[in-house]
């Protein structure tokens, strides 16, 4: 009898799942829900610290947006192009709603300021998320999936909030992202299934240099983002690091399917 294993679907509860395992493991004392309701920022202080959180979560999304627009037209495989032309608007909504909320809450229009952030990922990603596939892959893995660490524990101990833009988060962002990881999922599953053996161990090295060389590229701007967070919204991070290197290495095991244990010392986000 031929027994076949195969991998479990990637799903939300999938990744709830690692992620807690992760907490056990390296922070147990975090919370595995959450415990009290996010409130409103107060002080002119808390206000600003709040918007310019805002600004980058825009700039994150409008950063995407920039990526796809340049590589939608290079692309020729068509179920590619429309999981990409969904990830676009979807993300150019987010940041667009963004963009409103801040408005509402400022005063001012911050289409300025967003733009201004998304050229400082245009610098320190540098031509890596358009350069080729493997760059790509990369890029896409670093904004959609090794981020879901953060997301978690931002769901979990945040604790400033806008209201509205939390019923847009709950409603629209979390549901459409986790698509997003889906599509992200399944191109790399179908790129990764017509490949012969030999060309399936290219393919995951190469895969596995793009995203370390993504990691490099990053490492400044997360731990400035995190830092920014625990201010804005009073997220714990102290532990965030080590989560995140070993999350990051939950989601690279699972797509280059090699154990673990098998994976090599990785590039740490403290590096
Ligand atoms: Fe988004
Ligand atoms: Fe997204």
């Amino acid at each position: 009898m031929t027994v076949t294993l195969t991998r479990p679907a990637w799903t939300t509860k999938l990744e709830v799942e690692i992620f807690d395992k992760l907490l056990d493991k390296h922070a147990p004392h975090l919370p595995k829900k959450r415990s009290q309701d996010p409130r409103p920022p107060q002080t002119e202080e808390e206000k600003e610290n709040f918007i310019r959180f805002r600004i980058a979560g825009a700039a994150h999304d409008l950063f995407i947006v920039q990526v796809l627009a340049r590589v939608i037209n290079q692309v020729s495989d068509p179920e590619l192009q429309l999981f990409l032309s969904r990830q676009l608007g979807d993300d150019g909504a987010h940041a667009e709603n963004t963009r409103r909320r801040v408005q509402a809450l400022s005063g001012r229009d911050p289409i300025e300021d967003i733009q201004q952030q998304v050229d400082k990922h245009w610098e320190y990603q540098g031509d890596l998320p358009i350069r080729n596939w493997q760059g790509f892959l990369s890029f896409e893995l670093h904004y959609e999936l090794h981020i879901v660490s953060l997301l978690l524990l931002n769901s979990r101990t945040s604790k400033i909030n806008d209201p509205e833009s939390g019923k847009f988060a709950a409603e629209v962002i979390l549901p459409d992202e986790a698509v997003h990881r889906l599509g992200v999922v399944d191109w790399w599953q179908r790129k990764f299934d017509k490949a012969s053996p030999s060309e399936k161990e290219d393919l995951v090295a190469q895969a596995l240099e793009a995203d370390e060389e993504g990691q490099r590229r990053r490492n400044q701007y997360l731990r400035d983002h995190w830092q920014l967070s625990h201010k804005a919204i009073g997220i714990e991070i102290a532990d965030l690091p080590i989560i995140y290197d070993a999350w990051r290495r939950e989601v690279l095991s699972y797509f280059l399917d090699i154990p673990i244990s098998k994976l090599p010392k990785l590039v740490s986000v403290n590096d």
